[in-house]
């Protein structure tokens, strides 16, 4: 695919990961950026003109609802719809600080939120020559750590969403990808340590794949691990359980 003057949708881009896609993208190609901070989209938009940002609180679906509205009212067609924003809560549910509420958050903004997007801007994506979804996924999805049990599920739950989604598409222009990211530096981490692959090299890694179409696109150790739970699956859960 090339990424030249496509109209792409990319939810949480005002920070990390999708900050950097943003920054990518846009020098080539029509870039509306979905967030939730006024502010920070202000931002983004200050540092990028060219862009267009719709604010929107994705675990509302309320909100999911209006955006996709105004996105069929400015558009006719979307190129790429990049799902990239996620949230994490890293309590487990023994943890005194647990909220309850974080279980609904993470479910509707990871999860439910993309199944939404996805419904609603498909006819858009069909009236793209290439339609591609990008979901951003984590090596979480494919064996849980033992904090962040919604978010791992989330990030599974999305591994098979795509998967059936794209036996679904295979008859339309319409192409189901995903990129599966390891640690990386970004304000969902900063509390962790170890070795962070930073958020620029990662986004650059991710408009690779897309361009040359990868469903499944494993960066940095993710390709490890994918082939150490075809040899060796009990060693991968027990890298990953304390990751
Ligand atoms: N960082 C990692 O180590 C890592 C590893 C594997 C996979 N990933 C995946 O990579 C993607 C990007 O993560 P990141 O690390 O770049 O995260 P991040 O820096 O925390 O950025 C998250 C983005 O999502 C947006 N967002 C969060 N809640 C939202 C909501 N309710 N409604 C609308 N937008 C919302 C944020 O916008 P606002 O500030 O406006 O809310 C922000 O732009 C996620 O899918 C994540 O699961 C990350």
């Amino acid at each position: 695919m090339k990424l030249k003057s496509k109209r792409i949708v990319i939810t949480g881009g005002t920070s990390g990961v999708g900050y950097h896609l943003v920054k990518q993208l846009q020098l080539d190609n029509q870039v509306i950026v979905l967030a939730r901070d006024q502010d920070k989209l202000e931002q983004l938009w200050k540092e990028f003109p060219e862009i267009v940002t719709l604010k929107v609180d994705l675990s509302q679906a309320n909100q999911v609802n209006n955006v996709v509205k105004q996105l069929a009212s400015q558009f006719s067609s979307i190129d790429v719809l990049i799902n990239n924003a996620a949230i994490q809560n890293t309590a487990t549910f023994l943890s005194n600080d647990f909220e309850c509420q974080s279980i609904d958050d993470e479910i509707n903004v990871n999860f439910r939120s993309i199944c939404h997007l996805t419904y609603h801007l498909l006819p858009m994506l069909n009236n793209s020559l290439e339609g591609t979804i990008l979901n951003i996924n984590s090596a979480l999805g494919l064996v849980p750590k033992t904090s962040s049990a919604v978010y791992c599920a989330t990030k599974g739950a999305l591994n098979i969403f795509s998967q059936s989604l794209q036996y679904q598409l295979e008859n339309t222009p319409v192409s189901v990808l995903q990129a599966f990211l390891p640690l990386v530096d970004t304000a969902m981490t900063n509390e962790r340590k170890g070795n962070k692959l930073d958020a620029a090299t990662t986004s650059s890694k991710i408009i690779y794949g897309l361009k040359h179409k990868q469903q499944i696109n494993d960066i940095g150790k993710v390709r490890l691990l994918r082939i150490l739970l075809y040899i060796f699956p009990w060693l991968a859960r027990k890298i990953l359980r304390n990751y």
